[in-house]
Formats: C-alpha cells, sequence, structure tokens
C-alpha cells in the first residue's frame, strides 16, 4: 500500500484529506510543520508527499527541497492558494511531480495522486529494462547509444506495456513522432492503425469534425457522412501532435471525451467509444501554457500520465557520428550516389556545432553535403556551409551556459562514478540541487556508476 505524507498547517484541511486518501485505498500521515513531516519522511517509507507552499510562517518550498535531499524517490505533489502559480511553478523545476490550487476537487487529486505513483514506479523500472530494451522493440529504426536515448527507449519499452497516456515533449526535430510510432509498434495495439493529427495545421472550426467525424447535413459542405480520425484509430493509437496549440474550446471537448471515453459525431445522436490510445506530444513547455491560462490544467494531468522528454541532439552528442552515417546510409540507398564515408574533419565540424534543429537538421545537412560531394567521402567544406558558426564550433552565447553546465555535470559524476551525494560535495551544491539539475539535463547517475 502506497504511503502518503500530507503536510498542510491547516488541520481541516489536513482531516478531509486522511479520510479521503484513506478511502482512496492509500496510507496516511499528516503534519502541521516542517519538522515533523521531515520526521516521517526519515523514520518511514513515503511513496508521495503533499505540501502545502504556504505553511504558516515556515516556506513550503524550503521543505520540499529539504525533503527530496532526504528521500530523493518521493513524489511531490504541490498544494497551491489560488493566485500563486508561480510558487507552483517554482515547485515544478525543483522536482514537484505536478500541483493542484486550491479549492480543488477529489477527483483531481486521486487522478493526480495515481499519476505520480504510477511514474515513480516507472522510473524505478527504467534502469533495470535498460539492457533489455533494443532486442524487445525492434528498435532498429532509432539509432543511438548515448544515455539520454537509452533512457528514453526504457521510458518507451515500459510505456508500450501499459495503456496509459503518453506525453512528448521536446524541441523540433528530435524525435517525436518517431517515438510515437516505436511506441505504438511496440505496444499490443500494433496491427491496428496509428492514426495522427497536427492541432496546429487544422483550423478551428474543421478540428472538431476531423476528429469526431459528421453527420451528412451537420453543416455546410457535410454531403455525407463521415467517421473521423478518432474513430479510424479504431484500438491503435492516437498521436495529437502540437497539442499545446490545440483551441482552448476544443480542450475542453477533448477533455470530456478522456473522461467518458465516449464521443458524438458533428450532428450525430448515436455515441461512438473511444477504444484508441492517447500519445500527446509538443515542443513546447506545455507546464508554461497552462501556467499562463492558455492550456487546460486538467487536461494536461489527463494527457500527461507517462511523460517522456526527448534530449536535444546537443544532449546527446556522441550520438553524433552513428547518426551520420545512419543517414549518409539512407540517403545513398535512396539517390545512387556513391559516396561511402565522411573525413575525420567533416566529423569534427558536425560534433562541435549547436544543432537548433536537432536531427531533422542533421538529416538534411548530411543531405546536402551528399549532393555537394565529388568524391567518395564527405569533406569538412561540404559540411554546414551556410552556417556561420560552424566552423569555430562556437555557440551563440544563449546556448553557451546550458552547454557548460551539462558537461561539467558529466564530469562530476563521471568522477563520483554516479555516487551522488560525493558528486553533490564536489559541485558545492545541496543533493536536491544537483538532483533538479541532473534532470534538467537528461542525466542519470546510475549510467556513471561502474558494472
Ligand atoms: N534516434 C533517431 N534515429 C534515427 N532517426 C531519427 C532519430 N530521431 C529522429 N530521427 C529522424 O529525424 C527526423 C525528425 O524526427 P521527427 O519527425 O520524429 O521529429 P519531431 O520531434 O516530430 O519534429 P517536429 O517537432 O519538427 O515535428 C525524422 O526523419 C526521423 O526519422
Ligand atoms: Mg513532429
Amino acid at each position: 500500500m502506497a504511503h502518503i505524507l500530507v503536510v498542510d498547517d491547516d488541520p481541516n484541511i489536513l482531516r478531509v484529506l486522511k479520510m479521503r486518501l484513506a478511502s482512496g485505498g492509500y496510507q496516511v500521515s499528516t503534519a502541521t510543520d516542517s519538522a515533523a513531516a521531515l520526521h516521517q519522511i526519515r523514520s518511514t517509507e513515503v511513496s508521495l508527499a503533499l505540501l502545502d507552499l504556504k505553511l504558516g510562517r515556515e516556506d513550503g518550498l524550503t521543505l520540499m527541497h529539504d525533503l527530496l535531499e532526504v528521500s530523493p524517490q518521493t513524489a511531490v505533489i504541490i498544494l497551491t492558494a489560488f493566485g500563486s502559480i508561480a510558487g507552483a511553478v517554482e515547485a515544478m523545476k525543483l522536482g514537484a511531480f505536478s500541483y493542484l490550487t486550491k479549492p480543488f476537487d477529489g477527483q483531481a487529486l486521486l487522478v493526480q495522486i495515481r499519476n505520480a505513483l504510477e511514474q515513480r514506479r516507472l522510473a524505478g523500472q527504467v534502469h533495470r529494462l535498460q539492457g533489455l530494451v533494443g532486442e524487445r522493440l525492434g528498435l532498429e529504426n532509432i539509432v543511438g547509444h548515448s544515455p539520454a536515448i537509452k533512457l528514453v527507449l526504457a521510458q518507451v519499452a515500459q510505456a508500450a506495456q501499459s495503456d496509459a497516456n503518453v506525453y512528448i515533449e521536446g524541441a523540433s526535430g528530435t524525435g517525436k513522432e518517431l517515438i510515437a510510432k516505436t511506441l505504438h509498434v511496440g505496444s499490443r495495439r500494433r496491427s491496428s492503425p496509428f492514426v495522427a493529427v497536427n492541432c496546429a495545421a487544422i483550423p478551428e472550426n474543421l478540428l472538431e469534425s476531423e476528429l469526431f467525424g459528421h453527420e451528412k447535413g451537420a453543416f455546410t459542405g457535410a454531403d455525407r457522412q463521415r467517421p473521423g480520425l478518432l474513430a479510424e484509430a479504431g484500438g491503435g493509437t492516437f498521436f495529437f501532435d502540437e497539442i499545446s496549440e490545440m483551441p482552448i474550446t476544443m480542450q475542453a471537448k477533448l477533455l470530456r471525451v478522456l473522461e467518458e471515453r465516449e464521443f458524438y459525431p458533428v450532428g450525430g445522436r448515436s455515441v461512438v467509444r473511444l477504444e484508441a490510445r492517447l500519445v500527446a506530444a509538443t515542443n513546447r513547455n506545455l507546464m508554461e501554457a497552462v501556467a499562463q491560462g492558455r492550456f487546460r490544467e486538467d487536461l494536461f494531468y489527463r494527457i500527461h500520465v507517462i511523460p517522456i522528454r526527448l534530449p536535444t541532439l546537443a544532449e546527446r552528442r556522441e550520438d553524433i557520428p552513428l547518426l551520420a552515417r545512419h543517414f549518409l546510409a539512407k540517403i545513398v540507398r535512396e539517390t545512387g550516389k556513391p559516396v561511402a564515408d565522411i573525413s575525420p574533419e567533416a566529423m569534427q565540424k558536425l560534433m562541435v556545432y549547436t544543432w537548433p534543429g536537432n536531427i531533422r537538421e542533421l538529416e538534411n545537412v548530411i543531405e546536402c553535403a551528399v549532393t555537394l560531394s565529388d568524391g567518395p567521402v564527405i569533406e569538412a567544406p561540404n559540411v554546414l556551409r551556410d552556417r556561420p558558426n560552424a566552423a569555430t564550433g562556437l555557440p551563440p552565447f544563449r546556448d553557451a551556459k546550458g552547454i557548460f553546465e551539462r558537461q561539467y555535470l558529466q564530469q562530476v559524476l563521471e568522477l563520483s562514478k554516479g555516487n551522488v551525494t560525493q558528486a553533490a560535495q564536489l559541485a558545492g551544491k545541496y543533493r536536491a540541487d544537483l538532483y533538479a539539475l541532473l534532470r534538467k539535463y537528461g542525466l542519470n547517475p546510475d549510467d556513471y556508476r561502474p558494472g
């Protein structure tokens, strides 16, 4: 039975939450201040903590920080008063799983608790799975051997075994669609369709009938009945690309569909069941869209059950040679042009470039280099010809800090052989701060442990 610790300075709230969670099947303890909370965390294993951001005169953020230092594997959900979302967003950056604004409804709370516990469980399994992944999923299309991409693949393998909604976040060109398809192919739904819709590409007035279908005569131009994409996906996978761009009216409708798992075609009176599994992707920080009121919070939590964050190409530089050769072989197959290799100088240039367009940009650069080459080997001058910074390897200023921080953290992890306490000492950081940084840069200390 999962153990939940609730920390709030209001005893009434504690009583209500305790009752509600206990009847939801959880073991619950409570605390009204930081000292009591930390005592609990030290004496029992707590799976999840619900923290009020304002604890009398104490600060919930500090408590969260200390709590994660004692027990980094505890999932944290922040409770916050309406109007103080900034603090909650700050908490998410420091490693909270999610937040709820008061007053919240009991159902939303239970959904989030379930999501957080599920994610925590997955995080524990991911490491064990890393070795198994490749063989199981037929992942030969996904090139890469960096720790960052291995972590993603392990998460995909894990998600493929469940039916929960998956949320993929990654900058443009990082492989979101490829990952969504891989997940589909790895799941028991592989023999049903994979259907994708790009929420940014369909005009708002058409999106509803595209998704839900329509009856004949439902609106001007509806000259015959059409089933809609959700129905077309059947028991397969439905991929909502660029979900952050979904209009707010449509968000409300989608939320209802996910809650009831059924929908009505436009102008139709007979209900259709939703059988497909949902995967949503975005290249924005959707949490920020929520904070700004552009994306519904309740919908966010519905789709954000298993989050997968894709690393940028700059975060997995060690994969560049593999990827470059993979694309070279692919382009040579397609064009028949006899270009067999990439010169060391050309590869060096690829390795130091910043790749704002990620893998898609790398693919284009290789394609362009093949076209320009007149010998069997791609030479440096034909690589990244029109990119001013490429020759110096100098990143734009805005990227430089991130690149430095990531390399620094990698060095610290290597020196400490993945021992986080030691790494934190080396870096002169608190453990919880270090954890937050590692999460930010997609680094996993386990990857640096010997054996
Ligand atoms: N790990 C990988 N190995 C091989 N090819 C990859 C990998 N990741 C991505 N690609 C290729 O890179 C290109 C971009 O991938 P994809 O379209 O999935 O990215 P995306 O994140 O959806 O991009 P966008 O935000 O621009 O829609 C595709 O041609 C894809 O096949
Ligand atoms: Mg895409």
